[in-house]
């Protein structure tokens, strides 16, 4: 079974990469995932100051998973200076993920273009304004000649006027989505929040989001012509697949790559190669979007 996929100008093995986050935070677990087969590297969301994350960032009760991290404790320094220049002679491609503000991508972008294969576009604390979307995408186009990555939050009031707007400004992709938040879990034993310090407030990822997630690629890859990477609550390669007929070109996985580490990625590749070989599907390509005709409206 062939599983590469071309995304946005650049050919992947196979369709997998980590979503922004843990997985992606240090030189040591890039090199893991490098190692355990993965078809893009994505690293943890980098901007220009240092966030305060309160410990623990992490939590889960049964299959729900919260988290109350912000961006990379690293600086943009260290970043270029220690982890990327480690990956550089890989030949896998490497996205960085940067955010948020234009004066932020305006000092980033310049600094990680010559380690970066491409950009994915944090958009989870900027306004939800799709004309000041398109204007920050339409900023960031002209500092790099990279592809540039835009991920989209499902609680934007319009997830497929945010899309066109990304698109309106050149993106190259979209990614969908976030996680989805605030939300707020209870630990009964100590009555108080499972996380956070002055604020109960948390954010939930995992496979309790997948349906969301699955809806908002269903509505972007029926909304624009730019390719969509999936992201929320893959735990098996039938969900990857399932990403895949909804519209996804690729697919990211964060929560199961946490809790599993990257041999998930090497369960994931072997499950989704059993399931095209027993199903007689010989490129991913015949499966992108292949679910969405039938629901099409015929009228
Ligand atoms: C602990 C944790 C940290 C995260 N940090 C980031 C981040 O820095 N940047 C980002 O774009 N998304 C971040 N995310 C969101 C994930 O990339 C992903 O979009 C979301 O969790 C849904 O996918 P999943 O259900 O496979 O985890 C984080 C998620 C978790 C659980």
């Amino acid at each position: 079974v062939d599983l590469s996929v071309h995304l946005a100008g650049l050919t992947l093995a196979n369709p997998l990469l980590p979503g922004s986050g843990p997985p992606g935070d240090n030189l040591a677990k890039l090199l893991r995932l490098q190692a355990a087969g993965i078809g893009a590297l994505v690293t943890k969301t980098i901007s220009t100051h240092h966030p305060h994350v309160p410990k623990p960032c992490m939590a889960f009760d049964g299959d729900l998973f919260f988290n109350v991290e912000k961006w990379s404790e690293k600086s943009a320094e260290e970043w270029t200076t220690r982890i990327l220049p480690e990956l550089k002679p890989s030949h896998v491609p490497l996205i960085a993920s940067l955010g948020y503000t234009p004066a932020d991508l305006q000092e980033l972008i310049p600094a990680f273009d010559p380690f970066a294969d491409g950009f994915e576009i944090s958009t989870h604390y900027i306004p939800d304004d799709p004309d000041q979307l398109q204007k920050t995408v339409e900023a960031i186009k002209r500092l790099t000649g990279k592809p540039v990555i835009i991920k989209l939050s499902a609680h934007a009031r319009d997830i497929m006027a945010s899309a066109k707007a990304c698109e309106r400004g050149g993106a190259d992709a979209i990614t969908a989505i976030n996680s989805i938040g605030p939300v707020i879990s209870i630990d009964i034993e100590k009555r108080a929040s499972r996380l956070g310090e002055d604020s109960p407030y948390a954010w939930l990822s995992g496979p309790a989001i997948k349906p969301i997630a699955m809806r908002c690629v269903w509505d972007i890859a029926h909304a624009v012509k730019i390719p969509v990477i999936a992201c929320g609550g893959v735990a098996s390669g039938k969900d990857v697949i399932e990403f895949l007929m909804a519209g996804a070109t690729a697919v990211e996985t964060c929560t199961s790559l946490v809790r599993q580490g990257p041999d998930f990625i090497v369960q994931l590749l072997s499950e989704i190669t059993d399931w095209c070989a027993s199903h007689h599907v010989d490129t991913l390509a015949e499966l992108i979007g292949s679910a969405a005709p039938t629901f099409r409206p015929t009228k």
